[in-house]
């Protein structure tokens, strides 16, 4: 396989370079840098020149013999999609949940009666690492094949030292054998798991004593999330435990106000936390305060959607100048879904976001949200060559025409993975 991969002619290839506003999550979400009749030129893994065909093609017109020619007419060209925001490492499935739910159970109902987070949870500690591998890359082999390039991924459903370190082990062995970069979260404070019921205070010592140490001594994550809601954390609780984190070096993210407003946003805001999830029910104070700190809101459309909740205000979020990304918060309660281009989609339809801003949110905005923008969410000179050919002709029809996945090809740092 040859080793440049010349795209050209690309009807639009959409750059979402970082412009004028630098390297920071994107307030201004509609600019999305597009060059019309569109090239690309990628070699040994990254993106080397970006530019019309014309202009490419007087800059590599006598190597064109090296490289393997792509015609993209008539496609869209973007940057590999990037979700920030998974639980992709789990045990079993909750299909009969789905169904209790549409039968008038509440989401929390059942987590309260030991199903849910409780119930993956007995399924992840109960499955060896090799199955949870199998099960992730059938999930991450789907993220690929709808443009997702790359992927956080959480713990969390161990809830103790042992399947903490499994979940996480796994994630960095998935690292080795699947062409997706996955970016780990420890996410301990998932839930009180069952045998510390009531005693949630004591169970954030035993997080920050006995399994935050072991995870920074193996290197097994960059952030530290923590599910602040009525009747899981308090925002207290939930300060603690991302305080102890960022003394270790993990950055705070925060499952905030999904459920009922209980202070998240505020606290996202109060502890530096790069983003802030879900907001379905983010106080006015909330929305404020993350726009005056910069945290980015990483908003979950499709877990609304699958909640049958009211989505969270992001044009709203995106006027009062708070930077959004978006994400498919696949797992396997409020979101068994692995389609970027899906949420992309929802992220128009039930939160008034344009096209432009829905594919800046899915790209530029949600590497920002896992701090990679220094590797991928952009199409420019010195980033990896991480891209997706869609079988659209512009942006527009990529958000329009819903529910379907439009993937042509992928390319994952130069080598086509998809297509
Ligand atoms: O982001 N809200 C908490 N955590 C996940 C759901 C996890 C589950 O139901 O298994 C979420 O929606
Ligand atoms: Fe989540």
């Amino acid at each position: 396989m040859k080793k440049i991969i010349w795209i050209k002619h690309a009807s639009q290839l959409a750059t979402l370079a970082s412009g004028k506003q630098g390297p920071r999550a994107k307030t201004d979400m509609s600019e999305l840098g597009i060059i019309e009749d569109g090239s690309l030129w990628i070699e040994n893994g990254y993106i080397q020149a970006v530019g019309t065909t014309r202009e490419l093609e007087g800059k590599y017109g006598e190597r064109a013999e090296e490289a393997e020619i792509v015609d993209a007419s008539g496609c869209l060209v973007t940057p590999g999609l990037v979700d920030p925001h998974t639980h992709v490492v789990y045990g079993g499935s909750r299909e009969r949940e789905f169904e209790m739910r549409l039968e008038g159970a509440t989401y929390m109902d059942i987590m309260n009666a030991g199903g849910g987070i409780h119930a993956t949870t007995r399924m992840t500690r109960d499955a060896s690492e090799a199955e949870l591998i199998e099960q992730a890359t059938r999930r991450l082999d789907s993220f690929l094949a709808h443009g997702v390039t790359t992927v956080e991924g959480k713990s969390g459903y161990g809830m103790n030292l042992e399947t903490e370190l499994k979940q996480l082990r796994v994630m960095k062995k998935l690292q080795e054998t699947h062409p997706i970069d996955l970016v780990p979260t420890f996410m301990g404070a998932h839930a009180v798991p069952l045998e510390y019921k009531g005693r949630e205070d004591e169970f954030i010592d035993y997080l920050i004593e006995n399994v935050l140490p072991v995870v920074m001594e193996e290197g097994l994550a960059v952030f530290n999330d923590v599910f602040c809601e009525k009747g899981v954390f308090t925002p207290e609780q939930s300060e603690r435990m991302l305080e102890a984190g960022k003394r270790v070096g993990l950055i705070p993210k925060i499952h905030a106000d999904e459920i009922e407003s209980y202070g998240g946003a505020e606290l996202a805001a109060k502890v530096g936390a790069i983003s802030a999830e879900h907001l379905l029910k983010a106080s006015e104070e909330g929305i404020q305060a993350m726009a005056k700190s910069g945290t980015i809101a990483c908003l979950l459309p499709a877990t609304a959607l699958y909640l049958r909740e009211e989505a969270a205000a992001g044009r709203r979020m995106i006027d009062e100048g708070v930077p959004v990304a978006i994400s498919t918060d696949c797992n396997p309660g409020s979101s068994p879904t692995t389609s970027m281009p899906l949420v992309m989609n929802l992220a128009c339809i039930s939160m008034r976001l344009t096209p432009a801003e829905a594919l800046t949110a899915a790209t530029y905005n949600a590497a920002c949200a896992i701090k990679s923008e220094d590797k991928v969410g952009s199409l420019e000179i010195g980033k990896q060559g991480d891209v997706v050919l869609w079988d659209v002709k512009n942006y527009q029809e990529l958000q329009y025409l819903f529910g379907v996945n439009h993937v042509k090809s992928v390319w994952k740092k130069g080598v086509q993975v998809v297509g």
